[in-house]
């Protein structure tokens, strides 16, 4: 029999958004495995039998963290600015085209080697599921290899082409805006399933985020944004308008920006990683929970504004710095970002669900925040398999 049961489990985290526990919380529970999907939840004493047993010992078990937003693709390094932002340099975003270039330079296995490495890094540290964008090949051939490389790491791959103006186009924006909805989109869209658009001051004003966006939907690739990083503007409300899944940063906020978000099918992703590592100030969490609007937490794993790729890490920042609370922040981390990549077979364990979960090395949640850069992830199963 291809089963496997996780016996003895302390707090099983269900995610199955009934009793209102968003958590969904069974004590003493059992879970089994059939075939990569969950196929039964329940009491310990009830368990059924099966092939295999994972004696969970009292620990906590979790869906798989997924990470709706990362930047994989990319070569080189910049410590050097991280170091100059700690002494006192602002942040940009003016370092994308340093690691512009060095991808153009790469080869495609080192490309890919990069990718392997941060994935794994990724599954060591409990996450299960990833969205991975381009956008730093910024030329026809360079966005779509980028991708093309991408999607042999995740069915969840967003086209990226407007993360900022390439030097070569720096006098003519709209040409670059040409570029991409044209030449560029018709070569990346076979290896994409979302397509998003870097809508700050010094990158994509709204005009060119709606053209763009606006193409990439009409051949079938859904919309994410980075809205509202780096100061307010119009990002947010142009997600909302277009039915974007989900729009990412969110750290400058109207009344209206919140507004528009409670009353839409928008997830708010909130990206901790790019504030600690651009010593800005936090997202305001409690402010959009409290106006009802879905929140996912994600790393921004990139190398310049946030080189970190641990979900655990952005979980204990949101806590702390973001007024989440641990089950909030853990619902976020799971169930929000399979809300933020419209996923139903992901970050939730019920039967049905991919048996994509973590034990953890503490009896509760609650150590994810309560023990900050603490290795807790004991195991990780994705589809069932152990990794
Ligand atoms: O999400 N904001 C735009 N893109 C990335 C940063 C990329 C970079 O600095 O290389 C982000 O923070
Ligand atoms: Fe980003």
């Amino acid at each position: 029999m291809n089963s496997l049961l996780i016996d003895c489990i302390g707090e099983l985290v269900t995610n199955d958004g009934r009793g209102g526990d968003p958590l969904g919380v069974r004590r003493d529970a059992a879970l089994l495995v059939e075939d990569g999907r969950v196929a039964w939840v329940g009491p310990a004493r009830y368990a059924p039998a099966a092939g295999r047993r994972v004696d969970a010992a009292g620990a906590a078990v979790l869906p798989g963290f997924v990470d709706s937003h990362a930047h994989l693709v990319f070569a080189g390094d910049r410590a050097a600015e991280f170091a100059a932002r700690m002494a006192g340099e602002p942040y940009t975003g003016g370092g994308i085209r340093t690691t512009v270039g060095a991808t153009r330079a790469a080869s495609d296995d080192d490309l890919r080697a990069t990718v392997g490495r941060l994935r794994a890094e990724m599954r060591r540290q409990g996450t299960t599921t990833v969205e991975i964008k381009s956008g730093y090949g910024l030329s026809v051939a360079d966005e779509a290899r980028s991708l093309r490389i991408a999607a042999e790491f995740t069915e969840d791959t967003t086209f990226l082409g407007a993360h900022v103006v390439p030097a070569e186009y720096a006098d003519r924006p709209d040409d670059y805006v040409g570029l991409v909805c044209g030449p560029m989109l018709a070569a990346a869209a076979p290896y994409a399933r979302w397509i998003d658009v870097f809508c700050e001051r010094g990158a994509f004003d709204a005009d060119h985020a709606r053209a763009i966006l606006t193409c990439g939907q009409a051949v079938g690739l859904g919309v994410r944004l980075h809205a509202n990083q780096l100061g307010p503007g119009p990002g947010v409300r142009l997600g909302v308008e277009l039915g974007a899944a989900s729009v990412d940063h969110c750290t400058h906020l109207t009344d209206a920006d919140v507004a528009a978000l409670a009353g839409s099918e928008t997830v708010a992703t909130l990206l901790p990683g790019a504030e600690f590592s651009t010593r800005s100030p936090y997202p305001d969490a409690r402010r959009l929970l409290d106006a009802g609007v879905t929140v996912a937490l994600a790393t921004d794993c990139n190398p310049g504004s946030s080189y970190t790729s641990s979900m655990p890490f952005c979980v204990a920042l949101a806590v702390r710095e973001m007024g989440m609370t641990p089950a909030e922040a853990v619902w976020a981390a799971t169930a929000g970002g399979a809300a933020a990549l419209r996923r139903t077979d992901v970050g939730r364990l019920t039967v049905g669900a991919r048996a994509d979960l973590v034990v953890l090395d503490a009896p509760t949640h609650l150590h994810l925040a309560y023990r900050p850069g603490v290795p807790l992830i004991r195991h990780v199963l994705h589809n069932g398999v152990p990794r």
